[in-house]
Parts: C-alpha cells; structure tokens; sequence
C-alpha cells in the first residue's frame, strides 16, 4: 500500500541554515523568481487570489508579491522553523495584509477549501519532497480549488525520464556539494542534505517529469506545460479548463 502520510523533512539543521541552500543550489532563486514571472502574466486585470504550498523562509513568496502588487496570498507550510524566517522576512507583506501565513500540511490546508475558490496554486520547490501518493491527493485538491481559467504554477525538481542521465545529474549535484560545504567547513550541513537528497530520490518519493504530467492531465488540467526546464529544475503550469472548453 502506497504511504500518504504527512513528513516533516525541514525542521532541525537544515530549517535553520536554510539560506545556505542557495550556495548549493542556485536555481532555487532563479526558478522562484519564473514562478512570481508566471503569475505576472497570468490574467491582467483580475487580482489574483493566490495559494502558495510550503512557502517555506519566503524566497517564493517574495517572487509571487513582487509580480503582482494586486495579488492576495494565503502561503501555507508544516515547519514552525521555516515559517519562522518567512515571518521576518516577509514582516511587510504580513502587515499590509496581502500575505497570510498559515501553519499546515498542503493537504490539510486545501482540503479546508471550498470548490473552485482559487485563482492561481503556486508552489517552488516542494511537492519533490511528498510521499506519491500524498502528493497525487494534493495534486487533486490543487485542481478541486482552483477557479476554472485558473492555474497551478509548479517549479520543482523534476527528475529526468532518462534514468541513466538523471542518475548523473545527481551525482554532479553530490560532488558540487562536497566541495561548496568543504570550502565553507559545514560537513554538518553536508550529511543533512546528503540524508535529504536519499528521501528526494528513494522510490516512494521520486517526482519524474512525463509520468507528472500525464497525473495531472489524467485529472483534467489540460493544457499542462513545461516552460523551462534546465536539468532536473523545471517550471511546470497547468490550468483548469474554463467552463465549456
Ligand atoms: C525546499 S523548501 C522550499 C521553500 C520555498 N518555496 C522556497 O522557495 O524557499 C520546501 C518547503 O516545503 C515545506 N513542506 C514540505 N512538506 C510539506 C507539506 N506536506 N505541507 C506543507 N509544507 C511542506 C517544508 O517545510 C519547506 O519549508
């Protein structure tokens, strides 16, 4: 039987070094930053009411505030440690109102709402870390809450179909993290990704891209679209059909 449960993969050393991901793992930013560009684009003139998954520290957040001055965002994360920074960090948006931060698990948090009442679902580097078959749960919710016209921005670690070329990938990606954490001395950080990254790739985890978009056709977003993808970093949008179409 398929696990569903809710993880908490982010408390303890890597919650509270967070910033030092952006040493080992630059896209994070860059991807983030296609996520806010995404939701720039998406329907003038109609304030966005937008639901971010793990908002974790803010670095997605931020992006999504910064593309749209009319956007509201309810921003949703399980760490305490994460939500913590994105509180600091996002003090600004939090008083002018247009930011709530709300502590839950993704599928608690769209299952407490209603059919059709989002404009945009908007989540950075996630839905990697769930469990399949949670992730297929909140995959349907994100479609069950989204307005029809509305979208699911998605910019995550897809892994590559090609087994063979991912695998390398990722051990490209473990010798650059040797070598960035032994410049700085924080072999502690090393082991905590290192123990990460086998939750990432480990078979009830694993988020590889054709399979992913063919869920998330099979459940009625169409169309679903690939708009960048370089290496396993990948931004994904997938709308809800308007009515009639
Ligand atoms: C890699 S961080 C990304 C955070 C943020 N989007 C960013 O760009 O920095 C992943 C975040 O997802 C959160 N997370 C993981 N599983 C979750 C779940 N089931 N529900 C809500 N948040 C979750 C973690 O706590 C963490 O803050």
């Amino acid at each position: 039987m398929q696990k569903t449960q809710v993880e908490r993969l982010f408390s303890g050393l890597i919650g509270m070094e967070y910033d030092l991901l952006k040493l080992i793992c630059p896209a994070v930013v860059e991807i983030s930053q296609k996520v806010g560009e995404t939701l720039a684009l998406w329907n003038p003139g109609k304030p966005p009411d937008v639901f971010e998954i793990g908002c974790g520290t803010g670095i997605t957040s931020l992006s999504l505030l910064h593309a749209r001055k009319d956007a509201s965002i309810t921003a949703v994360d399980n760490e305490p440690t994460m939500l913590g920074q994105a509180r600091q960090h996002l003090a600004l948006w939090l008083e002018q109102g247009r930011l709530r931060l709300v502590e839950t698990d993704a599928l608690s948090g769209l299952r407490a709402l209603p059919d059709t009442s989002v404009d945009v679902v908007a989540s950075g580097y996630v839905t990697h870390n769930f469990l399949q078959a949670y992730r297929e749960q909140v995959f349907k919710e994100i479609y069950r809450v989204l307005k029809p016209g509305g979208i699911f921005i998605n910019g995550d670690r897809y892994a590559l179909d090609d087994t063979i070329a991912h695998t390398r990938l990722i051990q490209d990606e473990v010798r650059y993290w040797f070598k960035t954490f032994a410049e700085i001395g924080r072999h502690d950080l090393l082991e905590q990704w290192i123990v990460h990254l086998f939750s990432d790739e480990s078979a009830d985890h694993i988020m590889r891209l054709q399979p992913s978009l063919a869920y998330l056709k099979q459940i009625g977003f169409d169309p679903v679209e690939v708009r960048f993808q370089e290496g396993i970093n990948t931004l994904l949008v997938a709308e809800k059909p308007r009515l009639g179409e």
